[in-house]
């Protein structure tokens, strides 16, 4: 096979003297790139430019969902693109989307049976197999199949923290057997923990009950007639917490503005 000359197009990496050339295959085609690059960068580095399949490049925001395999090796793997690091011999099929289940719901309408709503809008979450095919693939090394459980036997509370590192990146859902759309799922039952089941935060209801009262108003006043350099050394000399104080252990000197 004809290997694909790198045109580094995309990316402004350059490789560092005498590194290793290592040939991976992106949507079928053989390309030599520097190893060390992540499966990102090493598109990139091939010639492709990215319009969709990217967005923080940090982990976080699930859009660069991966599939690989490697050259001889059967089994099919996961990752996202800009944390996995391309290796040789890596053959690659990024996913810039995949489609997953979103039925529309007010939460402002669900009242005091949160588990029958869930069953009502995600019905296919109780036909889950417990394959643990979506735990094996999640890149964050969430065990979905688990929350999903969580989910069946109503343990609203338990799914929502269980599925809480979830990037929305889809790969669960690509796999499932059952078509669950598992991250949609998850994120309606977080919704649904955090409007029905989690006790409200009084300390967080007074204070935007003052702030709506006009507490602040005259603060907020003076502060927007203050010449910006006053407000900077303000701001610099301002009365900091700790850090990694503990819960409750820590008070302003001054707490008229409380
Ligand atoms: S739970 Fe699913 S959507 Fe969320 S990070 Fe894992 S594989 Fe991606
Ligand atoms: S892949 Fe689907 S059926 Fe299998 S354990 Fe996960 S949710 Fe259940
Ligand atoms: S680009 Fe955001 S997780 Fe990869």
């Amino acid at each position: 096979m004809t290997k694909i000359k790198p045109a580094a197009t995309g990316d402004r990496t350059i490789p560092p003297k005498g590194a290793k050339m290592i040939p991976i295959f992106i949507m079928g085609r053989e390309y030599m790139v520097p190893e060390t690059l992540t499966i990102m960068k090493a598109i990139e580095y091939s010639g492709y430019k990215y319009t969709r399949g990217c967005g923080c490049r940090g982990g976080i925001c699930g859009a660069c969902a991966t599939f690989y395999r490697f050259v001889g090796d059967y089994r099919l793997r996961t990752g996202l693109a800009c944390q996995t690091v391309a290796t040789e011999g890596m053959i690659i099929m990024q996913i810039p989307f995949f489609p997953s289940n979103r039925p529309d719901y007010n939460l402002e309408t669900v009242t005091d049976t949160p588990h029958e709503v869930l069953r009502a809008l995600y019905p296919e979450v109780f036909k889950c197999v417990g394959c643990g095919t979506c735990t094996r693939t999640c890149p964050m090394d969430i065990d979905v199949m688990d929350y999903i459980a969580l989910m069946k036997r109503g343990d609203l509370k338990g799914a929502s923290i269980k599925s809480f590192d979830c990037v929305l990146c889809g790969l669960c859902a690509s796999r499932c057997p059952a078509q669950i759309s598992q991250f949609t799922a998850a994120m309606f039952v977080r919704r649904l923990y955090g409007r029905v089941i989690m006790p409200k935060a009084e300390h967080l209801t007074k204070r935007v009950t003052e702030i709506t009262s006009g507490k602040y108003n005259g603060m907020l006043a003076d502060l927007a007639e203050m010449d910006r350099d006053v407000v900077k050394k303000l701001y610099v000399e301002r009365e900091r917490e700790p850090d990694m104080s503990g819960a409750g252990a820590w008070m302003p000197k001054d707490v008229s503005h409380l």
